[in-house]
């Protein structure tokens, strides 16, 4: 049987899954493969995470990724640092001397995912991304392979663990979102630095990559509109809930004839909804093609087994290529790019709002409040102020009809400007 041999980059998490799914379900995967899989070498450069490597099943130990990347035995680099740098250099390296490369690092592909495909089909070697987006959920595959023939109206979902299982905590205790975040630590769920995820950007990366794949257009994370969660109180949860709704954050793809609209923000959505239901760390992606119609994805997008479970797959595809026919696959995947597609101004966007207004309890507010909203054809669809304390602060809750996004900003920044609104108004948007 053909041997593959594989050098890993990074033993962070992700990195010791795949280490030990590497030793643990190796033969099962040589048996259903027909390829046998070798770990040649691991580095890292904290010699921590080395410790406990064992040399009878992985031969070189490093701190040094050139010694991987430049060792002639190696045929595929796994890099599991994730950033940008050196993990593009490591990359592009190991490309220029013609090893496949499989990664999960959303960010560094969402910013130059083009240098580095068009790097590896000139030299003809694979780049797999399945660990990018969704952890475990075969949704990079999906959109490539099983879905390719769709002409997708909409890609959207849940995309990022940590804030999900946040917002599920103040859902369902009425935690507040710092204690929320402390526990989503102390469970290993989110990062030390958890940054990324509650700004919006791990989801804002791996959106930019479904967009890629799913729309064909090249839009870097960091230039998608993104909102995080840390302005969301546990009230607005109970608020949404009281009128039939729950708090995700959303990363959302839709093509609306008139455009592309892409957008990570926190949302609104009935509780009916599927989305509704998916709590704690797990993951969902809605897509609505053509064809298959409507499709939901589900599963953990986050933590070592599940993202080591989609590493492997990636390894084991390529290995497989190899074994059978020596070369990449004839039909080097391309990547669906259209230079041409449009996409809409996140001012254009046409959506009702959830507006939490902190007020004075005074004669006036509501009717000072109601004539803006009105000047900037803002209709309201419901209004509801929970607390009496008149002179004091409350909030006062407005959920309006679909109004333009540009509209609803120029009145928001005029009613937050009047002198009975004591904090700046909370905007959610609803998707229905
Ligand atoms: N930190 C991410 C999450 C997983 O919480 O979903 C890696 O992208």
């Amino acid at each position: 049987m053909r041997s593959v041999n594989i050098g890993l980059i990074g033993l962070g998490t992700i990195g010791r899954g795949v280490y030990d799914a590497i030793i643990q379900n190796g033969n099962m995967i040589s048996r259903r493969a027909g390829v046998s899989l070798s770990l040649k070498g691991v580095c890292d450069r904290d010699p921590r995470a080395l410790k406990g490597i064992d040399k009878r099943h992985c031969p070189v130990v490093t701190d040094s990724a050139d010694e991987l990347i430049k060792d002639p035995g190696i045929d595929i680099i796994v890099e599991l640092i994730g950033g940008l740098e050196p993990a593009g250099d490591i990359i592009l390296k190991s490309i220029s001397g013609g090893k496949h490369v499989v990664t999960a690092n959303k960010a560094l592909l969402s910013a130059r995912w083009k240098e580095i495909f068009e790097a590896a089909s000139r030299k003809g070697v694979f780049v797999k991304f399945e660990a990018s987006v969704g952890g475990g959920i075969p949704v990079i595959r999906s959109l490539r392979e099983s879905l390719v023939a769709n002409r997708f109206d909409k890609i959207y979902g849940i995309l990022n663990g940590t804030t999900n299982f946040i917002l599920s905590m103040m859902a369902d205790k009425g935690s507040s979102f710092k204690d929320a975040l402390k526990t989503a630590q102390e469970k290993g769920i989110a990062e030390a630095d958890p940054e990324l995820d509650v700004s919006g950007k791990d989801a804002a990366h791996k959106l930019s990559i479904l967009s890629l794949l799913g729309f064909g257009v090249d839009v870097p994370g960091d230039s998608i509109f993104t909102e995080g969660i840390t302005s969301i109180g546990p009230q607005d949860l109970r608020n949404a809930s009281r009128w039939g709704y729950s708090v995700k954050l959303l990363a959302i793809a839709r093509d609306s004839g008139d455009g592309l609209s892409l957008r990570v923000h926190p949302t609104l959505i009935p509780s009916r909804h599927l989305l509704s239901g998916v709590k704690g760390e797990d993951n969902a992606v809605f897509v609505k093609g053509d064809l298959v119609g409507e499709a939901l994805l589900f599963g953990k997008g986050a933590g070592r087994k599940p993202t080591a479970s989609s590493v492997m797959g990636d390894i084991v595809e390529i290995a497989g290529h190899l074994a059978n026919t020596g070369r990449p696959s004839p039909v080097f995947p391309k990547l669906n790019y259209d230079p041409d597609k449009k996409l809409k101004d996140m001012e254009d966007l046409n959506i009702p709002f959830y507006l939490r207004f902190t007020v004075i309890d005074k004669p006036g507010v509501l009717a000072g409040i109601s004539s803006v909203l009105s000047e900037n054809k803002i209709s309201i669809a419901s209004v509801s102020q929970e607390e009496r304390k008149s002179g004091k602060q409350v909030p006062v809750i407005i959920l309006t009809h679909s109004s333009r996004e540009g509209d609803l900003r120029k009145a928001i920044q005029k009613i937050d400007s009047m002198d009975f609104i004591k904090a700046r108004t909370v905007v959610i948007r609803i998707e229905e």
